[in-house]
């Protein structure tokens, strides 16, 4: 099984990240969870669900209705001393999501100044997958020309751009397309939308 990374910007969309984090677990893989602190104030805006300072492993277990044992790992953004802030670490992909253009313009500019941004940097000079799912519109030139760097060192831009085609009924089915594209790149089965003509 895989370590991943997953962080949490203070885009909208803390509901894709978390569904990230859930199914990432529910496939046996572990996971190392950073939120920036914009992050966390939007989900608990956005999901009623705010990040504690203490036990914020079990709770994000029981938030997620998963088992206590779950190998999930909630690590502070300030902690620059955490294990994932270095290459030696064994890593196997940093998924950024909801990724905010504030930290998109950060790691374009090679700012690795907390831990979020550091393990993004991180998985682009180790040259491991590093994921990352803006969530802005409309975009600015500045936006375009930093996700344009990005995909040139190396990142995978998958935008937060539900589908249609897949006849989503619900909300959740909207989450799970984009959260599912993600995973997709990285590799990671799963059931999170229908294949199409499957
Ligand atoms: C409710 C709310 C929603 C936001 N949605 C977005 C968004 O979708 N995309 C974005 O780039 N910034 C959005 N922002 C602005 C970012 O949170 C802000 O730029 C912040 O500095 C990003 O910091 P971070 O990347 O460290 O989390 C939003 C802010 C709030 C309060």
């Amino acid at each position: 099984m895989k370590h991943f990374v997953v962080v949490i910007t203070g885009a909208s969309g803390s509901a894709y990240g978390m569904r990230a984090v859930e199914q990432l677990l529910v496939s046996g893989h572990t996971v190392s969870l950073v939120a920036t602190p914009t992050g966390a104030e939007v989900m608990a805006y956005e999901m009623g669900f705010r990040l504690p300072e203490t036990s914020a492993k079990e709770t994000v277990l029981r938030f997620l209705e998963l088992p206590p044992d779950a190998p999930l790992r909630v690590v502070h953004n300030d902690d620059l001393f955490d294990a994932v802030a270095s290459g030696s670490s064994p890593v196997d992909g940093v998924i950024v999501i909801p990724a905010s253009m504030g930290f998109i313009g950060s790691i374009a500019s090679g700012l690795a100044s907390d831990l979020a941004e550091r393990a993004a940097d991180v998985a682009l000079k180790e040259r491991r997958p590093l994921v990352l799912v803006p969530r802005e519109t409309p975009l600015n030139l500045i936006h375009l020309r930093n996700l344009t760097a990005l995909a040139e060192a190396g990142a995978i831009i998958v935008p937060a751009m539900p589908a249609f085609y897949q006849r989503p009924e619900t909300l959740d089915d909207q989450v799970n397309f984009v959260v599912g594209k993600a995973l997709d790149v990285l590799g990671v089965t799963h059931e999170l939308y229908p294949r199409w003509r499957e």
